[in-house]
């Protein structure tokens, strides 16, 4: 059994997403953890809902990032995690943490990476004109939102899209996209190569990349 822990700061939609694809498709894995670093955080109180053992850890109860990031590095370890999982996860995280996780560390973004690190990426994909858009998941590495990519899923850019539209088109192929990663992790089928990922013994059909279906 793998065992996984979550860190969100918000909704918690991708963690539910985990949540539900883990018992569906009966990973040998459970969520051993989820640890919000806000109070206000709904995904907290959606994970107690669901039964998993939620925590905060307040960034604000800390003068320093050092020393929250040890706090938080404490509670995580606590739970003995085989990975630890970044579902909206909003902290730029110091390289000791990155350290002390590498491998074994994954990360969600919103934007076909290395395109559009940072915030508010549909905006500022909307402000580029791109055509194609996208969510990454990969490898969380010392520099922010970068670090070797485990899959991606890509969505049309549509012409009367605006900000809310192309980020719902992305969220819905995230809670695909970051339950696919994560179970190639729990499988054991994700290779580190360099800086790049090989996924193993892939099946049919089976890609690093996902494709917005056109209803
Ligand atoms: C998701 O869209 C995720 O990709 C993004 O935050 C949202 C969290 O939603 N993450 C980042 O921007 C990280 N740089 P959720 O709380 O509903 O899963």
């Amino acid at each position: 059994m793998k065992r996984i822990v979550v860190l969100l700061s918000g909704r918690g939609s991708n963690m539910l997403a985990i949540a539900e694809a883990l018992r569906r498709e009966r990973w040998p894995a459970s969520i051993v953890g989820v640890i919000g670093d806000r109070p206000g955080a709904a995904g907290l109180q959606r994970a107690g809902e669901l039964g998993l053992p939620a925590a905060l850890v307040d960034f604000r109860g800390f003068a320093r990032r050092e020393d929250f990031e040890r706090a938080l590095a404490e509670a995580i370890d606590a739970h003995e995690p085989d990975v630890v999982v970044l579902a909206g996860f909003m902290r730029v995280l110091g390289a000791p943490f990155v350290e002390h996780y590498r491998g074994r560390l994954l990360n969600i973004h919103p934007s076909l990476l290395p395109a559009f690190p940072g915030l508010a990426t549909h905006r500022r994909a909307l402000q580029a004109g791109v055509a194609v858009h996208g969510a990454t998941v990969h490898f969380v590495g010392t520099e922010v939102d970068a670090g070797p990519i485990v899959a991606q899923a890509a969505v049309p850019v549509l012409a009367d899209d605006d900000e809310a539209a192309l980020a719902a088109r992305v969220l819905e192929l995230e809670h695909r996209l970051y339950p696919m990663a994560l179970h190639w992790f729990v499988e054991d089928r994700l290779r580190l190569e360099g800086g790049r990922v090989r996924l193993l013994d892939p099946r049919p059909g089976e890609t690093r990349l996902l494709w917005h279906e056109a209803r």
